[in-house]
């Protein structure tokens, strides 16, 4: 089914999520129900130790959940085989982090590029595409720079754009500004919003800043597992 014909970038139905430690199980995640639509931004919110990052990882198929379903694009991906999850994950879900885990030895163009040239598209049009992002982002006369040779704020936009240059579904964030000073981090929530809707990407932010969170569509709270 092609991206164009479905509303939903994720739905997650009756997540749970436990853990094994010291011979004791934990239930972290405790029946989530949630949806988010192409061009939504969604905000998850929650005190340290919720379960924001093991509900996105779950929801970014990087890790199984323990029970529920979970549908990428309306696609059952509880369904799937690993090498099925690899490849959906490749094509419709696009990553943010507080860190930009970029690669210190490649140029911001090739790391922008890298999704592409991953999944074996051609090289100019990779690189094409690349450029284009990146000018979106305001960085087009940074192309060539390396990552260390950028601005925190510039790198985590170069990481934005990496995020969204495969054009996925679904952009899942966790913490994207939790690195950054006040007026940046509304500079890169702003634009990941922006971005996420003119491509229309479902994208789910974890903040824990309170007046960015307004500033999304939506905000769902987390708290010990469920969501409220
Ligand atoms: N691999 C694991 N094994 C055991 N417990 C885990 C594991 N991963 C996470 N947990 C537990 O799950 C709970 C939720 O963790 P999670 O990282 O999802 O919280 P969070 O809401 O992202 O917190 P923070 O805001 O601090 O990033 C915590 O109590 C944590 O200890
Ligand atoms: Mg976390």
């Amino acid at each position: 089914m092609s991206k164009s014909e479905t509303r939903q970038a994720l739905k997650l139905v009756n997540i749970t999520k436990n853990f094994f430690q010291a011979g004791q199980e934990i239930v972290v995640i405790k029946g989530v129900n949630l949806a988010i639509n192409k061009g939504e931004m969604v905000a998850l919110t929650g005190p340290s130790g919720s379960g924001k990052t093991t509900l996105l990882q779950i929801a970014g198929l990087l890790d199984l959940a323990s029970s529920g379903q979970i549908f990428i694009n309306d696609v059952n991906a509880a369904k799937a085989s690993d090498s099925e999850r690899t490849v959906m994950r490749k094509n419709h879900i696009g990553f943010v982090y507080q860190f930009h885990y970029l690669l210190p030895e490649f140029s911001a163009l090739e790391n922008v590029a890298m999704p592409l040239l991953i999944q074996q598209k051609n090289r100019t049009e990779s690189f094409a595409a690349a450029e284009k992002i990146l000018n979106e982002v305001e960085l087009g006369s940074h192309l060539h720079h390396m990552p260390s040779q950028l601005s925190g704020g510039q790198q985590q936009r170069v990481a934005l754009a990496r995020a969204i240059v495969a054009k996925p579904s679904l952009v899942l964030a966790d913490e994207p500004t939790g690195n950054l000073d006040s007026n940046l981090s509304e500079k890169i929530f702003t634009l990941l919003r922006d971005l996420t809707k003119k491509h229309e990407i479902g994208c789910l932010i974890v903040t824990h800043n309170l007046e960015l969170s307004k500033k999304a569509d939506r905000i769902v709270s987390i708290r010990d597992g469920v969501v409220c």
